[in-house]
């Protein structure tokens, strides 16, 4: 992998696409300004033959914008076909999401360069993460990547870890990436179904 500022995000890019096929069906939970949803429809949207489906969510209005207007200028098949964005929280994706998806992901934390306050917070994700187990296809894993760097961050990433730590592991293999010789790093959790 070269080098790079967010070497976590390469690394939870590379599962997202050696995991997934041009035909399933993905959610972004954290759509923010839209990169990551862009990478994941140059896997299930754009491609020819790709059927893929995406389902985002975010609860800021901007954020929206901002990531309509990448993938507009950015994808070369009307996107919005097979993308559905939701201005709403990812508590519980039950209410939105009508079919069983191969994989979610959570890029946690503020939208970079705006309102700190307006970020994930622990309840509301660990009660996302347990919606997103209730609609995973046999085939199906959740990505998520914290920020411990910032207080709220931290109480997420502290919950998470205690959290997944009592997932069944005859259930999910769950994998927890971070550098340690690195203070307050982001962490990846990689959690499959088996
Ligand atoms: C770190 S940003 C996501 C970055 C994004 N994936 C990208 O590629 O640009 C986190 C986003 O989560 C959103 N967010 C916070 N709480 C949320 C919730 N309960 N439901 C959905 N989105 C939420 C924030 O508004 C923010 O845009």
């Amino acid at each position: 992998m070269k080098s790079t500022k967010s070497p976590h995000l390469e690394y939870a890019k590379n599962y997202w696409k050696s995991f997934l096929d041009k035909s399933d069906i993905a959610i972004d939970a954290t759509l923010g300004n839209g990169f990551d949803t862009l990478y994941l429809a140059k896997i299930l949207i754009e491609p020819v033959n790709a059927t893929g489906r995406l389902f985002c969510f975010d609860i800021q209005k901007k954020a929206i914008n901002s990531a309509k207007l990448l993938l507009k200028e950015n994808l070369k098949k009307n996107p919005f076909k097979n993308i559905n964005i939701f201005n709403n929280s990812h508590e519980d994706f039950t209410k939105y999401v009508k079919t069983k998806v191969n994989l979610i992901v959570y890029n946690l934390g503020y939208l970079p360069k705006s309102d700190k306050k307006i970020t994930t917070k622990t309840k509301t994700t660990i009660s996302s993460i347990e919606s997103g187990f209730k609609i995973l296809a046999k085939k199906a894993a959740i990505s998520i990547i914290s920020y411990s760097g910032h207080i709220e961050g931290e109480k997420e990433e502290l919950a998470l870890l205690e959290y997944l730590k009592k997932i069944d592991r005859n259930e999910y293999s769950i994998l927890h990436l971070r550098w340690l010789n690195k203070q307050k790093a982001p962490s990846l959790f990689w959690i499959e179904k088996k």
